[in-house]
């Protein structure tokens, strides 16, 4: 039975015992007043009807026929108790009050049993579980409860799973989002950290969440940031520098106290963002600018002076003049190949700039370098030597792949000694064609050798200018293979050589 239907069932009982237990009581104090009238009546009755028949009665007769009428034993002198009329009212009052209990139990039934079920539903709705609902299947007084409890548990479940809905969406976002976030509370414990953050620290969640942002492993810069955050109670953005397993990252970091709109501090918040591509693009913009300049400012001054000095009278010297012009014309050169090279990166560079793909001969491609840069090699005295596989074909732009060897070439004849050999080679490789460039001069340090196709990288700066040397050679070719899909290698020995291995795609 529920709690309710048993509360007021046994109130009931008790009223109902309790009334009986009083009705007993006064009928207790009234029966023996009545039994001795209805004696006294009965005996004169009985003396009036024998008065009748002509018998009389003396005072001890009628004394004693009250006395048996009474039901007093003549022996003992005591009255018999009324035990038949008791035995009556026993069984009266007991059955009165079992028929009131379960007629009680009906009403009890019938009126409260809704109100039990809706309690128990409310109780479940309470505890969470919005899936609850009072069942209950008969017409009846209090079905408009029941269904504006079911009314209200349908909301509730709505209400929870658009809540649930909305939870795991936020969670997702903040789980996948490209920046960091870490969130602090009121008493400064952290509440929640993103998987970019801990991913950036190299923490797994149980070291951050739940602890002191004071305690927690992170870098002492950020604590900082917090403490004047939660000093000042104003927002404050800041660049640092961390150290993660990738190697050093460079975060700008956002962090802002989070206060309600009466006023109340609820904590800090903590946005990052890595900026490490974006600071390396910068430096390269910045170191680009620089080598441009550098570049230019070399042979302009040259220029320059010589020009200078030639007007102020060498140029009436026939033989000065000459060598002073030759000089000029040759720096005036090397400004054009370098204007010409950073032209022809910057259209490589571009964004929709396309390649001629067809199907190229990698030999006749060869051929055609070794003509263009056949002057310097002949100047060097180059022996060159091939070993190329006949009929390789690759998906090529003729006039750039041309371009990526005449710079292989050029730099093979370039630093290597007079008269040393250069070996080419082009052999099928899984689905490309392997082509390599083999020299015997001066080799590359290996520790140059990373930065090898950047812009503007030189082992040896003044050697390489005088080679005529821009530093943007290897660039070219980088950017060219990069976009013929293919890839470009380097292998070298200080003294002994270097390999610069050129893969393309087969046709
Ligand atoms: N075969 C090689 N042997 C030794 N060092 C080389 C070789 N090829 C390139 N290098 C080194 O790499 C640097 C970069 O080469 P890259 O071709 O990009 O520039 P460069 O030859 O100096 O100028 P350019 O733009 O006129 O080619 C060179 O300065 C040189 O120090
Ligand atoms: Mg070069």
């Amino acid at each position: 039975m529920k709690p309710l239907r048993k509360k007021l069932f046994v109130s009931f009982l008790l009223i109902m015992g309790l009334t009986l237990a009083g009705l007993v009581l006064v009928l207790a104090q009234l029966l023996p007043v009545y039994l001795e009238h209805e004696d006294e009546r009965a005996a004169g009755e009985v003396v009036s009807l024998l008065g009748e028949k002509g018998i009389s009665l003396d005072a001890a007769d009628r004394a004693e026929l009250e006395d048996r009428l009474a039901g007093i034993d003549p022996g003992t002198g005591k009255k018999k108790p009324p035990i038949g009329f008791l035995m009556t009212a026993a069984v009266v009052f007991a059955m009165a009050f079992i028929a009131s209990g379960v007629l009680y139990y009906k009403m009890a039934d019938r009126y409260v049993r809704p109100i039990d079920l809706v309690t128990g539903t409310v109780l479940d709705l309470a505890k969470g579980n919005y899936r609850a609902r009072a069942e209950w299947g008969e017409a009846g007084i209090q079905v408009g409860l029941i269904s504006a409890v079911n009314a209200l548990a349908r909301n509730l479940q709505d209400m929870e799973s658009i809540r649930e809905a909305e939870s795991e969406r936020l969670e997702t976002l903040i789980g996948h989002m490209g920046s960091g976030l870490l969130m602090i509370g009121r008493d400064s414990e952290i509440a929640m950290a993103n998987s970019f953050f801990l991913n950036q620290f190299d923490v797994r969640e149980p070291a951050l969440v739940g602890k002191s942002y004071k305690a927690a492993p992170l870098p002492a810069s950020l604590i900082r940031l917090i403490d004047a955050v939660q000093i000042e109670e104003r927002p404050r953005t800041e660049q640092m520098d961390i150290s993660r397993s990738g190697g050093t990252g460079t975060m700008a970091v956002y962090a802002a106290p989070v206060i309600n709109k009466n006023g109340g501090w609820l904590g800090i918040v903590v946005v990052m963002h890595d900026i490490t591509e974006l600071i390396r693009l910068e430096r390269v913009r910045k170191d680009f600018v620089a080598n441009v300049s550098h570049e230019l400012r070399t042979p302009v001054t040259s220029i320059k002076g010589f020009s200078e000095t030639l007007l102020d009278g060498a140029m009436y010297d026939t033989a000065t003049a000459e060598q002073f012009l030759g000089i000029i014309h040759r720096e005036s050169g090397r400004l054009e190949t370098l204007i010409e090279d950073l032209l022809d990166l910057s259209r490589i560079e571009k964004e929709g700039f396309t390649l001629e793909l067809k199907s190229v001969r990698v030999g006749d491609v060869l051929r055609q370098a070794i003509e263009t840069v056949s002057g310097r090699l002949e100047e060097q005295n180059m022996k060159l030597s091939f070993h190329i596989a006949d009929s390789l074909t690759v998906k090529a732009d003729e006039n750039r792949l041309v371009q990526v060897f005449v710079n292989l070439l050029a730099n093979a004849a370039a630093y290597s000694k007079p008269g040393t050999g250069i070996r080419i080679e082009a052999i099928p490789d899984g689905n490309a064609a392997s082509i390599s460039i083999e020299d015997h001069g001066i080799g590359i340090p290996e520790e140059d050798l990373p930065r090898l196709f950047e812009r503007f990288y030189r082992v040896d700066r003044a050697r390489s200018r005088d080679s005529g040397g821009t530093g943007l050679g290897l660039a070219i070719v980088k950017h060219l293979v990069d976009l013929h899909g293919g890839s470009v290698q380097v292998q070298s020995t200080v003294g002994s050589g270097s390999v610069f291995i050129v893969r393309i795609p087969l046709a």
